[in-house]
């Protein structure tokens, strides 16, 4: 099987990963040997920037979580993580050269496996990056892992997203990742918190998305969330809110081919779009 690198977007610059180092399902070993003092260093900054952060903006389950990553002053090794992950949930974490496909995505999410980027951004894209990268993916995703009722969640999207391709509806699919496992809001006891992955990883749309008047903010509501388009280059024009992790899960248990099929008939909604 050929490995060809995947973008998403209208980037016009290559992906970064070297998809010559993957196998036929895209993962590849953490090549840890690989890292720099600077690759360290910019992954011991950006943890300090972001975990100041959580406290009243992040969700509980998360900040619980987060210890479990281990290291905050180095790289983490994939395999120190699993040792905890895997007890704890079944999860486990899986180096990828970059962004992959939806069929092996799907796959290995049905599988219990989550495939994380092993390559950090350079100092230049400290407070920016265009793609995943080892940040963005241990950070903002690994931590809810270790949340039962989330990672029930996650593996049954990968599921879905098999399910989906065969219906060829994964663009309507793949607005219900974009809007809950990466820009999910949470309404807790403390207030309204952030849970999403792209939420976390990110230090201006963290405060952004949980305290400004300019976004929109909606219950989520799964016909609504997958016509809502979505930015992949600025910060949401649109969140939407869960109660809970149960809700979460529970709401997207149902067959989704008849809500495929009835949406099909139904226009796209504006990112930016107000009302009903
Ligand atoms: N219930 C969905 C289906 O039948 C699968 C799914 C579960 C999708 C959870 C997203 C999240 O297709
Ligand atoms: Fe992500």
């Amino acid at each position: 099987m050929a490995i060809e690198p995947v973008v998403y977007g209208a980037s016009e610059r290559p992906p970064r990963g070297d998809y010559a180092r993957a196998g036929a399902d895209y993962t590849c070993p953490q090549d840890y040997a690989r890292y720099t003092e600077q690759d360290h260093d910019t992954y011991r900054r950006l943890y300090a920037r972001q975990s100041a952060l959580l406290p009243g903006l992040a969700s509980e389950a998360f900040i619980a979580a987060l210890p479990s990553l281990g290291a905050e002053d180095r790289i983490p090794r994939f395999e120190d993580i699993n040792a905890r992950l895997k007890p704890a949930t079944g999860w486990e974490i899986v180096g990828v050269p970059g962004l992959i496909p939806e069929v092996p995505f799907f796959t290995l999410l049905a599988n219990r496996k989550f495939p994380v980027t092993d390559w950090i951004r350079t100092p230049e894209e400290f407070d920016y990056i265009v793609e995943p990268d080892i940040f963005h993916d241990l950070f903002g995703h690994v931590p809810l892992l270790f949340n039962p009722v989330f990672a029930d969640y996650v593996q049954r999207y990968g599921q879905g997203g098999l399910k989906a391709e065969r219906l060829g509806a994964c663009e309507m699919l793949s607005r219900l990742y974009w809007y809950t496992i990466e820009f999910g809001l949470i309404r807790e006891a403390g207030g309204l918190r952030a849970y999403g992955a792209g939420i976390l990883s990110s230090s201006g749309e963290l405060p952004y998305s949980v305290q400004s008047s300019a976004p929109q903010r909606r219950p989520l509501q799964l016909e609504r969330t997958m016509r809502t388009r979505y930015k992949i280059d600025s910060f949401q024009e649109t969140y939407f809110v869960i109660d809970s992790f149960q809700d979460l899960f529970d709401m997207t248990a149902a067959d989704f081919a008849p809500v495929y099929e009835r949406l099909r008939g139904l226009p796209e909604i504006a990112a930016n779009a107000s009302g009903d």
